[in-house]
Formats: C-alpha cells, structure tokens, sequence
C-alpha cells in the first residue's frame, strides 16, 4: 500500500495523545489528534457567542474547518473540551469531521490517527489498531499532576467526577460510540509509564506491518 494508516483510540487522559506523537515520530508518519477537530469546532463556535445545541449550524461551521489551523495549545482548555463532547454526539457534525479525517488518513507514507472512533469508524481498514486505556482513577491522577506541574491549583475529586462524565457521554452516545474495534490491541497503561506503554505500542506495530 502506498500510505499506513495506525489507528488509536481510547478515553480522555489515557495518555494516547503522548503516544500517538512518539509513535508518529518513530515511524515518519503524519500524526493527527481528531480530537482536536471537535474542539476547534467548538471553540469556533464558543467564540461566535453561537449555541452548542444547533446541528445544522455546527455542521456548517465543521465543514469549513481547516485541519492545518489546529492549535493544540489553544485548544488544551477545559471547557472547549466539554464543548467538543457535546457537540460530539451530533451525526451531522461527526460526517463533515470525519470526512476530513479520512482524507487526511490517506497521505504518504503513513498517518497516525487518534481519537475515539478511529478504529471503528473513520478508518475501520487500518492494518494497525491500538485500544489506549487506564483506570479512571488513573487518568484523574495523570491530570491532575499535569494541571499541577503547570502551577495551577486543581481538586482531584473535580477532576474524577469530569472523567467519568466524559467517559459516560463518549461511550453512552449513539453515534459512534467510544468502543474498541473488535480487531483492536488493548493496552492498559495503569501501571505502565509512557516508555513502558511506547515500547509495547512499538512490538505490536512492528508485528503488524
Ligand atoms: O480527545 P479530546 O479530549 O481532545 O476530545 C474532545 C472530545 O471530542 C471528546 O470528549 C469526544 O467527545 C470528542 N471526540 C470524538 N471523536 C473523536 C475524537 C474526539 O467524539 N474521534
């Protein structure tokens, strides 16, 4: 084939993000977070002052998208990202996004991928599927350390109850629902450190292609 694609989904904070950079970078691959197209959808909105619940209008704006404009930086705040999980749930949104993740899936010599719906969805062909999870507990205390290391406060417990709203929508909606695909490698890195998790990550790579 003339372009790889590796397909990586998995919850909030489950350090897929981390992962699918390490991975893209060791392979000279493409990376794209389609997370972070839902967000820039959102934010778009957000900074219009237009509302969150009206599909055809959220379609229209993830349509004009530009996946060369994604700041991740820009978009890293908590409250985009409870935006995007809203909007999330919408078909009409979720078409135009994937559209243009799929189109971008197809560069040479390869892509990384990651998201939600990846392996199920947008690139159910990929040769390579990887399925990222932690514990909940896990991925509140990952965040947390992050928010900390960046000098601002946070409350764990806040930070519990948001991932397990974020899980409870991304895998209770019922379109395109956070699940792995049936031919996904589940790795659990509750227990893992990012080198632990890249270095396994590595072996099923390398067996697959
Ligand atoms: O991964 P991230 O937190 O940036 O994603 C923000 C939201 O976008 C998720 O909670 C999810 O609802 C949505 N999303 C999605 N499908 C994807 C990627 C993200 O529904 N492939």
């Amino acid at each position: 084939a003339e372009h790889i694609i590796i397909a990586i989904d998995g919850p909030a904070a489950a350090g897929k993000g981390t992962l699918s950079r390490l991975i893209a970078d060791r392979y000279g691959f493409h990376h794209l977070d389609t997370g972070l197209t839902y967000r820039a959808t959102a934010k778009a909105l957000l900074d219009q002052g237009l509302p969150l619940d009206d599909e055809a209008l959220a379609a229209d704006v993830a349509h004009r998208l530009e996946l060369s404009g994604l700041d991740r930086d820009v978009l890293a705040v908590h409250e985009i990202g409870e935006a995007a999980s809203r909007i999330a749930v919408m078909p009409a949104v979720r078409r135009a996004l994937v559209e243009a993740q799929q189109a971008f899936s197809r560069r040479a010599p390869g892509t990384v991928l990651d998201g939600r719906d990846i392996g199920t969805v947008v690139c159910p062909a990929a040769p390579v599927k990887l399925y990222v999870t932690a514990s909940p507990a896990v991925r509140a205390r990952r965040r947390l350390e992050e928010i900390l290391s960046r000098g601002e406060q946070a409350d764990f417990d806040a930070i519990f109850a948001d991932v397990q709203r974020r899980d409870a929508r991304d895998m209770g909606r019922a379109d395109s629902p956070l699940r792995p695909a049936a031919d996904a490698h589940l790795l659990d890195t509750s227990e893992m450190s990012i080198e632990a998790a890249f270095q396994a990550a590595r072996e099923i790579i390398d067996a697959a292609l």
